[in-house]
């Protein structure tokens, strides 16, 4: 018997019409469906677009991802995901999970193929790019991201403002992800090295409150969730000819 293919799909940033025609086709024809969550935020869309084009008789397993656990745990529970899912592909099925955005930008899917590969390295994987999170911001707010050669840095997570710091000192593009409570601080960081007007913020773009804002001073004193699925984008030009 051949052995199914595991798909890891991107699903965009939240709007519908971001899933590209990859995904939905491979969506309505799905039997298996697994669907990344946390305890941790209340964000929902990501099992609406499945539960939107999967089919009645499609499986929707969810699997837990804790950010606050130890890196030992973490690998322990992926290995367990990947050997279930391993054990559907030797059947025969096929699998897909699905992640916001594109699965190989800061994505669980990334841990997941890596606990596939380890456990069986010729493992039948196809990977479908999604929407980076990041682009539908820089669309919505007209903001170029990558522009002559100044480079382009992402930081993943803005837990420590010295990192954006530095980055800043890089000149380019600065791509600031998982933002949270930290949102006053770089607003107050990004006042004192003169780039509040080169810069945007964009909260749950696609989303039904979805929040744009171009001068990010109208942040200050904003509700603490303001941050939460939220990108600042910074346009610096330090180190520009
Ligand atoms: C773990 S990363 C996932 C990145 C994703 N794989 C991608 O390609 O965009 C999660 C971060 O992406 C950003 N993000 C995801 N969806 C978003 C949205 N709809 N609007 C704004 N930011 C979003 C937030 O900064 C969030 O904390």
């Amino acid at each position: 018997m051949n052995s199914g293919t595991f798909h890891a799909v991107g699903l965009g940033p939240g709007d519908p019409d971001l899933l590209t025609l990859r995904a939905v086709n491979l969506l309505r024809l799905a039997t298996l469906v697994y669907v990344p969550f946390s305890r941790l935020t209340s964000q929902t869309w990501v099992e609406e677009a499945v539960r939107r084009y999967a089919g009645q008789d499609c499986m929707i397993f969810k699997v837990e991802f804790s950010l606050g656990e130890s890196s030992a745990t973490r690998q322990r529970h992926w290995q367990a995901t990947a050997r279930q899912i391993i054990e559907r592909l030797r059947r025969g099925e096929d699998a897909l999970f699905v992640t916001l955005g594109d699965p190989l930008l800061f994505s669980t899917a990334i841990y997941l193929i890596r606990a596939l590969r380890k456990q069986w390295p010729d493992i039948p994987i196809d990977i479908v790019p999604g929407v980076s999170a990041y682009a539908h911001c820089a669309a919505l707010t007209s903001f170029a991201v990558g522009e002559g050669t100044l480079p382009v840095t992402i930081i993943p997570s803005v837990t420590a403002l010295a990192e954006v710091q530095t980055a800043i000192e890089r000149g380019g593009t600065l791509v600031l992800m998982k933002i949270g409570r930290h949102l006053p601080q770089i607003i107050n960081l990004l006042e004192d090295k003169g780039l509040i007007e080169h810069s945007v913020f964009v909260a749950r773009a696609g989303l039904p409150e979805q929040h744009v804002e171009i001068d990010l001073r109208n942040l200050r004193g904003a509700e603490a969730k303001t941050g939460n699925l939220a990108i600042i984008l910074v346009h610096n030009q330090n180190g520009e000819q």
